[in-house]
């Protein structure tokens, strides 16, 4: 059986243990979120916690951790862009996951006219504003309502899965 594969029974593993493993198996596609900080300073992440929620109205669900550098900037009523990133710009995931210090050098981004931060590179973007915030220990859970979007379905995603970055390989025939 696949899950005997994938997680065989252990008596030494802890269920945190197994989570992780879990996760590492499973894919996520990789998304850019922006903001723009109190101090009106850019702030922005790497994420692959994006879900879709609804589509009328349009929603979406990302989940933060509140210790994070961008955490000040999601707040009830913020504005947020959200980028969909292509398996060409794994270097854009790393450096929105390094230091904090490294995101904003360079002419790789630019403010639009709400004053958000928008990465050139994208495949789409999302400009979201934030609705609910649902803090939950050291974390939280963020619910968009989607204001406007752009999307090109012309280049293959970028996903991260077992600590690598890669892309989809979906056969013609597996299309539904
Ligand atoms: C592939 C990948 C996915 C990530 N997904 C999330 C996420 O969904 N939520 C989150 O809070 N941090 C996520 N992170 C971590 C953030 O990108 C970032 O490193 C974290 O917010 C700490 O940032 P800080 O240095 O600004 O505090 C992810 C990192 C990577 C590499």
């Amino acid at each position: 059986m696949v899950t005997q594969t994938l997680m065989p029974a252990d008596a030494n593993e802890t269920v945190e243990q197994s989570f992780i493993r879990a996760f590492r198996s499973h894919p996520g596609g990789v998304v850019v979120i922006t903001a723009v900080s109190p101090d009106g300073a850019p702030a922005g992440f790497t994420a692959t916690s994006l879900v879709s929620l609804s589509a009328y109205p349009p929603r979406a669900t990302f989940n933060i951790v509140k210790s994070a550098s961008s955490w000040p900037a999601v707040t009830d009523g913020a504005l947020l862009a959200v980028h969909f990133l292509a398996e060409s710009s794994s270097e854009l995931a790393q450096r929105f996951a390094g230091p904090a210090a490294n995101r904003f050098t360079g002419d790789h981004w630019y403010s639009n006219d709400l004053g958000l931060p928008i990465l050139r590179d994208a495949i789409g973007v999302l400009v979201t504003r934030v609705s609910t915030v649902v803090p939950i220990d050291l974390n939280a859970v963020v619910v968009l309502d989607i204001q406007q979007g752009r999307f090109s379905d012309n280049y293959p995603p970028l996903l991260y899965h077992n600590r690598h970055f890669g892309t989809v390989a979906v056969q013609p025939e597996d299309v539904i």
